[in-house]
């Protein structure tokens, strides 16, 4: 078996079951990966004397090696309507995305925008995310055939809806179901791949109960699925929701149909009531905090400390597409400042948690990915610590301590600062040569 050695600054959050923030940092460590996963991580004078040839190491000397960037909430159809205007997301969606959606129909763009989507993701560091899809089979078929050629961890399913939405959106709770199926089956843990498929409704408002039904029978045969939706994402939203529903509790929707377990995304959650995430944080589910969305679309300010205060799992979603940005650095940036705006604070170390092993968490894949600990899939990346840019370059020969460092990457870092990312042991990006 072949054994890889990457030598530089490492970094990474351990998965404990108290609230504090554990991480380990190795000043001068080393990554061995063999197989695809990491068999070591130690400091590199506990490993210097048992390397035989040292021209095996790859050592980044300026750089920061972390876990890849795991995006909780994106949109594939929404990367061809990135910066449209938008006043509300309600009128942006039937302006823009639902038109965008629909160019997935022809099966040649689905190919093409997977294939463009995927490479953006590895140059902004992100290795593993959960992805909206649509409504076109080809088109789950094209972002699993693209995330399969670089053997990603990606998860993504068919999104489904029944009620309030374009004519061309629209299908039977049968036929969703049926087709669902037929793509679980061909997709879901597919041996000698990393991917996993979501049950998809896009959100209450556009999935009656005959719908909801049929994806409750999906998740009753195939367990293991992951959950994917939006949840109390604007003030219209809950209230609209809570019309439809008669129900006071947005949630209680999906738990009622039994969607609400752990690898369940919920994504946004900024009017949740404490009650609520009590309860998704009882059910082992997860909320992504995406903030250059809710910033553009004006949803509101995702709260932290109370999701924290209730123990709910909270991962870092780019929401590409309303989202301005696949940089989870950028996306860091303008939650730093969400939470400034509520007189909270998001210090670097909790940031890049947020965007590691908390995205991790709330999607229920911290068995696999989040973290470098042994016998975890190798998906890392390493960061420019010398300054990607020259004013970063000024500003990092400032700064003494990590937390400094890493403040500054997460307020002035984008794809720039990324200098490789590796997937499963193996570089898929380097900022010298470009994407694989
Ligand atoms: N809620 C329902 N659909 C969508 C979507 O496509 N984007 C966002 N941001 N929110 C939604
Ligand atoms: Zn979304």
């Amino acid at each position: 078996m072949q054994h890889k050695f990457i030598r530089g600054k490492i970094l990474h959050f351990l998965n404990n079951s108290n609230d504090e923030l554990d991480y380990e940092y190795f000043a001068d460590g080393l990554l061995e990966i063999a197989n695809g996963h990491i068999a070591r991580i130690d400091h590199w004078h506990h490993f210097q004397d048992q390397l035989s040839d040292l021209s095996q190491v790859k050592h980044y000397t300026d750089g920061l090696i972390m876990p890849g960037f795991i995006d909780a909430h994106m949109h594939l159809a929404n990367l061809d309507a990135l910066a449209t205007p938008a006043d509300e997301l309600f009128s942006w969606l039937n302006n823009y995305i639902f038109p965008a959606e629909k160019r997935l129909s022809d099966p040649d763009y689905a190919t093409k925008i997977s294939e463009f989507f995927i490479q953006q993701m590895l140059h902004n560091g992100t290795t593993s995310a959960m992805v909206f899809n649509t409504i076109y089979s080809h088109a789950v078929d094209a972002l699993f055939n693209a995330a399969e050629k670089r053997n990603m961890r990606l998860i993504t399913g068919k999104t489904v809806g029944d009620r309030n939405l374009p004519d061309y959106l629209l299908e039977l709770p049968e036929a969703a179901y049926i087709e669902s199926k037929h793509l679980i089956q061909k997709w879901h843990k597919k041996p000698k791949t990393r991917l996993l498929y979501a049950i998809t409704p896009r959100f209450v408002p556009t999935t009656t109960d005959a719908l909801f039904e049929q994806l409750s029978q999906l998740k009753i045969e195939f367990p293991d699925l992951h959950v994917h939706t939006h949840i109390s994402e604007t003030v219209k939203d809950v209230e609209w929701t809570k019309t439809l529903t008669g129900l006071s509790s947005y949630l209680s929707t999906y738990e009622k149909y039994g969607l609400v377990t752990k690898g369940t995304l919920l994504a946004h959650g900024i009017y949740l009531t404490e009650d609520e995430m009590q309860r998704i944080a009882k059910a082992n589910a997860g909320v992504a905090f995406c903030p250059t969305s809710n910033l553009f679309l004006g949803s509101g300010l995702f709260n932290l400390q109370k999701a924290n205060a209730c123990h709910m799992q909270v991962g870092l979603g780019s929401d590409l597409g309303a989202g301005t940005s696949f940089s989870l650095l950028q996306t860091l940036n303008e939650g730093y400042k969400t939470l400034r705006l509520q007189e909270q604070v998001l210090p670097a170390l909790e940031g890049f948690y947020l965007s590691t092993l908390g995205s991790a968490k709330a999607l229920g894949i911290d068995n696999y990915v989040g973290n470098l600990e042994c016998g975890k899939e190798a998906d890392f990346i390493v960061l420019d610590l010398l300054g990607a840019t020259p004013l970063i370059k000024r500003r990092m020969s400032m700064a003494t301590t990590l937390e400094e460092k890493l403040l500054i990457l997460m307020m002035l870092g984008d794809e720039r600062s990324i200098c490789a990312t590796y997937v499963a042991g193996k570089m898929q990006y380097n900022r010298e040569v470009g994407i694989n």
